[in-house]
């Protein structure tokens, strides 16, 4: 593998942002990835929409990075032609980020009291309940992760990876995902295991025809929580799931 045709780089301006929006767009429609739709501003399908949504969506994630100092955005460059490869969010987070345990996620980037807004809050409450319940504690986790077509199986999704372990590693910490079934080979090739699937509940008596759209369109594949414990060292240690691990469990 030609990983020395790579390089990792972290993101430090808006434009160097906008040009990995610009590849995750592309990874999530190819193929196409029901939540992703959920999650970012899609709000049609012409080019002339794809521009706008993604300059909005840019605008968006970019002040929330901004705003978070746990985020750390990360891109693959390809040394020999300059482009984008992929690129994912870190969050580390060295304390505890829900001291208030867990609270509802809002969706801001769809209209305020818009069913899909609606629809988004509720996926996104239920995919990250179990980590404001479980990690009350100083971990790590892989957000928006995604390789362009053009570049994969050959190693980058992998360089991402690295670039948080080499990072959290010294630190002990852990580190979860809410991944795909897309992801999840991935993350097991990285010392991850899957602790617990979730089904995520959207249906709604008596739905509006907007409803049923979107649970058509964007209706979330399994959610997989996925675990690697210190240092992705898998030892008789490490107690069944992470709402088991308690201040004594590595030392
Ligand atoms: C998931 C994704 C990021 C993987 O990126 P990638 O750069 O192709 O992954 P890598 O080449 O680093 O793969 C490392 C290892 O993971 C496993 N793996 C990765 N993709 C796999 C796939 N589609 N099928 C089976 N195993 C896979 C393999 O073991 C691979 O090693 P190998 O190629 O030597 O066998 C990429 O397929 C993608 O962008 N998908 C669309 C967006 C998405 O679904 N993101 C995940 C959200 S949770």
């Amino acid at each position: 593998m030609a990983q020395s045709q790579f390089e990792v780089q972290e993101i430090h301006t808006k434009d160097e942002y906008a040009r990995l929006v610009d590849v995750l767009w592309t990874a999530n429609f190819q193929p196409y990835n029901p939540v992703f739709t959920a999650v970012h501003p899609v709000t049609g399908h012409t080019p002339e929409d794809r521009i706008r949504d993604k300059a909005l969506d840019t605008e968006i994630r970019w002040a929330a990075h901004e705003k978070n100092p746990a985020s750390h955005l990360i891109y693959v460059i390809d040394k020999q032609n300059g482009r984008v490869a992929g690129g994912c969010e870190w969050l580390i987070f060295r304390e505890n980020p829900f001291p208030n345990g867990p609270q509802p996620i809002p969706c801001t980037w769809y209209p305020k009291g818009s069913e899909r807004a609606e629809y988004t809050s509720r996926f996104l409450s239920q995919a990250f309940f179990p980590r404001q319940c479980w990690f009350q504690r100083a971990h790590a986790g892989v957000n928006a992760m995604g390789v362009h077509p053009d570049y994969r199986r050959r190693g980058v999704g992998r360089l991402l990876m690295q670039w948080g372990h080499d990072r959290i590693d010294p630190l002990g910490y852990e580190s979860f995902i809410e991944g795909s079934p897309i992801g999840r080979w991935l993350y097991e090739e990285c010392g991850y295991r899957r602790v617990v699937s979730l089904n995520i509940d959207l249906d709604k008596k008596d739905p509006s025809e907007e409803w049923s759209r979107l649970v058509y369109e964007c209706r979330p594949p399994a959610i997989l929580l996925l675990w690697r414990p210190p240092r992705g060292e898998w030892t008789e240690k490490v107690p069944p799931g992470p709402w088991a691990v308690t201040a004594e469990t590595w030392r």
